[in-house]
């Protein structure tokens, strides 16, 4: 141990592999089996709010567990912790830890980072809706800093799962449907976390999770099975993943359910042949929480034992648990001979390194005194609110209600118990949160408008509860409630009096934070409880009507997209939403941010995405249910501005090409309107035949921009063998065929400009 401070020092960190490998190899010849076990088992810490129940599903007793966590930090059997915040609590526990095993190896302190620690940013999702990869990068960066900053090494985060299935609680957490938009969110975001490389000051590790496929749960149904063809997973649920890995993740989380009948964390396929022999990576991997032990569950390991062994030799190289570890069995799976103790070294040597080279093993405590600071940095929360402006969606603006003009507005009514709803204001999985500081829409319009314009509010319907409650809720008090006495007819009334007295009427609608997430997965779409017929009752006063949707899904907006002038998705937009809610509806800034999936119009169409293949009758594509189009109600890559966009003078140069080559193509955009506005230009590409056959459209580039008013910009963007290759079934391996490709630029994806190049066979 260095004699110098060993409070984290970042700067001091070591990146030299040749001395990281040897000071490994010094610690593996004089560590027992036991050890090493030890640094492969990451155990949850808890500490439940007083007065918190434990969930029953987690069969956790909150008493003992983090007693008994102390007990195997005292023996040296525990190689990281995850769900501790507090830096003296991080200080406390990594103090026993190394003074608990003989070679004083501190623990990696692991958490979900996933949308901010104390400055909350929009849910990822959102994030991905703002196309816009610096935010993204500088959310992520932000958050690393408060991270690490309060002793937290490592994020499991970004999550990169493809989600097609609104049905799915869990697709608010990623990028959505797309893999070329999710490999671009999730590079942002690795970077973001990371900075240069592991070890930065101010940086953590990224972790992205789950490999792989968890997004296709049977029925959008979390933890249910998962069966892809192998055309999916290399073409479509990979790509995120390797972009990562090529980013230099440091680590990736395995998923909890059955891929194609193997459970995903037992899966060698995953974990050696693809992630470390095809990709490279050169990270470590953990298990997502209990999977190990969840083998047995599966029915696939026989024991806890086998468990272990199963997953070690698959390449999971640390298990996160919560009680009663599979890892701690490996030296008896040793002694017999069900794995060697090469293979526990090889793993062993990754967390290590990891250690080594987060600089912990020379610097293993925090400061809090800069804890405190770094927590309390305004420009975090600047930072969250421009990425709020930029993640907004607009989804509809009849007679450009938007932006509403403080001039000429004397009263507004904001309506349902969503717009004032901090809680709900943050999103999900968040924990550190300062509820104090997080502006709701009511506080951010309040605070806009002062004195100019009269606001009322209210609720309007009482708050809406899920039938199964949440497991969340244990953690930091997420039940809403009704105030005391809510009276719901009266209630009703008066948010529709409200609204017919005011000149502009704002309704709040979505899903509460704790109906979308990890266990949330919903059998519809609707809008919960009577929040659609609070708003047919609201417009129907005649009031001219804003919708803000808070979600991290689609919700059923038929009605509205016909009845309701103007749509605004906020999303959960973080700490400063209803700041940067109120920059948007009063004009500001322009909405700019663009759809990452395909918005259905009902649950039976789910999943439904717009790079479906062509096939039987196309010219018949929207009409394949008799009783509603098939068709989505917003397509991927649509959101409107304040602003308009031509496009024009779309150019491929050359216009043939020969199959290793790249093509440019270049376009014209102009806003033809008298404001500045953003615009995410987008191309789409389509190989007319080939191997096999190929999506109807697909993502291959997209850049965000500002234009002043009747600015123009020319747009290049490359396609080359990159954005041409894909993964063909019929040779089941990589190909790039030579075939006519159509392009489409514009700014959705039903773009309708097109052109075409040639690819042409080798000589
Ligand atoms: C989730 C992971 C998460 C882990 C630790 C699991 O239930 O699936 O995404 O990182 O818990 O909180």
């Amino acid at each position: 141990m260095s004699s110098e401070s060993p409070i984290q020092q970042p700067a001091r960190t070591d990146h030299d592999p040749g001395r990281i490998g040897a000071r490994v190899d010094e610690l593996l010849r004089t560590m027992t089996v036991a050890e090493k076990a030890g640094q492969l088992t990451q155990y949850f810490y808890f500490r439940l709010p007083s007065g918190a129940a434990a969930e029953p599903a987690l069969g956790l007793d909150v008493e003992a567990q983090p007693r008994m966590v102390e007990e195997a930090l005292g023996r040296g059997q525990v190689g990281s912790l995850l769900f501790v915040t507090d830096p003296a609590e991080i200080n406390r526990l990594q103090r026993l830890a190394v003074e608990g095993n003989r070679h004083g190896i501190p623990l990696l302190f692991g958490f979900d980072v996933i949308h901010g620690l104390r400055t909350i940013f929009p849910v990822p999702i959102a994030m991905a809706a703002s196309w816009d990869l610096d935010t993204i990068e500088r959310g992520q960066a932000v958050a690393a800093r408060e991270a690490r900053a309060v002793g937290i090494h490592w994020a499991f985060a970004p999550m990169v799962d493809i989600a097609r299935d609104p049905r799915w609680g869990r697709m608010v957490e990623g990028a959505g449907e797309d893999p070329f938009l999710g490999a671009a969110v999730a590079v942002a975001q690795v970077r973001g976390f990371q900075g240069a490389g592991l070890g930065q000051p101010d940086r953590i590790i990224a972790g992205p999770k789950h490999f792989a496929g968890y997004g296709a749960a049977l029925g959008g149904r979390d933890y249910d099975e998962v069966n892809l063809s192998e055309y999916q997973l290399w073409n479509t649920y990979f790509p995120p993943f390797r972009a990562a890995v090529a980013a230099g993740a440091g680590n990736v989380m395995t998923a909890y359910m059955n891929l194609d009948g193997v459970p995903a964390s037992g899966s060698r396929w995953l974990f050696t042949e693809v992630l470390r022999e095809a990709w490279g990576f050169g990270g470590f991997v953990v298990s997502d929480a209990n999977a190990v032990r969840n083998l047995l569950t599966h029915g696939f390991a026989a024991d806890l034992s086998d468990a272990g062994a199963r997953a070690v030799a698959a390449g999971v190289d640390m298990e996160m648990a919560i009680t009663d570890p599979a890892y701690a069995h490996l030296p008896e799976a040793v002694e017999s001979g069900a794995v060697t103790e090469e293979v526990i070294d090889a793993r062993v040597r990754r967390i290590l390194e990891a250690k080594l080279r987060m600089g912990l093993i020379d610097a293993p405590y925090v400061d809090e005194d800069r804890a405190r600071e770094v927590l309390a940095d305004p420009e975090h929360r600047e930072v969250a609110r421009v990425a709020a402006e930029r993640s907004a969606v607009l989804l509809r603006n009849e007679g450009g209600l938007l932006p509403l003009d403080t001039g000429r507005l004397g009263s507004l009514a904001v309506i349902g118990p969503l717009a004032d709803s901090r809680r709900d204001t943050l999103g999900p999985w968040v924990f550190d949160f300062d509820l104090a500081e997080t502006v709701t829409v009511l506080d951010g319009i309040r605070q806009h408008v002062g004195e100019r314009v009269s606001v009322d509010y209210a609720p309007g319907i009482p708050v809406v509860q899920r039938v199964f409650p949440s497991m969340f809720d244990m953690f930091c008090g997420n039940r809403p409630a009704d105030p005391e006495g809510f009276d719901e007819e009266a209630e009703f009334t008066r948010a529709v009096q409200l609204a017919a007295a005011a000149d502009v009427a704002v309704v709040v609608a979505g899903e509460w934070q704790n109906m979308i997430g990890e266990a949330a997965s919903r059998s519809s779409i609707e809008l919960p409880g009577r929040q659609l017929e609070l708003l047919q009752a609201v417009v129907a006063t005649g009031t001219p009507t804003v919708l803000l949707v808070m979600n991290g899904r689609p919700v059923d907006l038929r009605w509205a997209a016909e009845n309701v002038p103007a749509i605004l998705d906020i999303w959960y937009p973080g700490s400063q939403g209803g700041a940067a809610v109120a920059n948007l509806l009063f004009g500001t800034v322009s909405p700019g941010g663009k759809l990452p999936f395909s918005w259905p119009r009902t649950v039976g169409q789910v999943p439904m995405i717009y790079s479906h293949t062509r096939s039987h009758e196309p010219d018949n594509q929207r009409r394949r249910y008799w009783d509603e189009e098939s068709t989505p109600l917003y397509p991927f890559g649509y959101g409107l501005s304040y602003g308009r966009f031509a496009y024009s003078d779309l150019t491929l140069d050359p216009p043939s090409i020969p199959r290793d080559g790249t093509i440019t193509a270049s376009v014209q955009v102009t806003n033809t309107s008298d404001r500045e506005a953003t615009e995410v230009v987008q191309l789409y590409l389509h190989q007319r035949h080939g191997s096999a056959a190929r999506p109807v459209r697909e993502l291959k580039g997209f850049q965000r921009l500002v234009l002043p008013a009747r600015g123009a910009r020319r747009v290049e963007f490359t396609i080359g063998p990159d954005e041409r290759r894909y993964w063909s079934t019929a040779d089941r391996d990589w190909v790039l065929d030579s075939s006519a490709f159509d392009v489409w630029v514009g700014g959705d994806s039903t773009a309708e400009m097109t052109a075409t190049f040639e690819v042409l066979p080798s000589a």
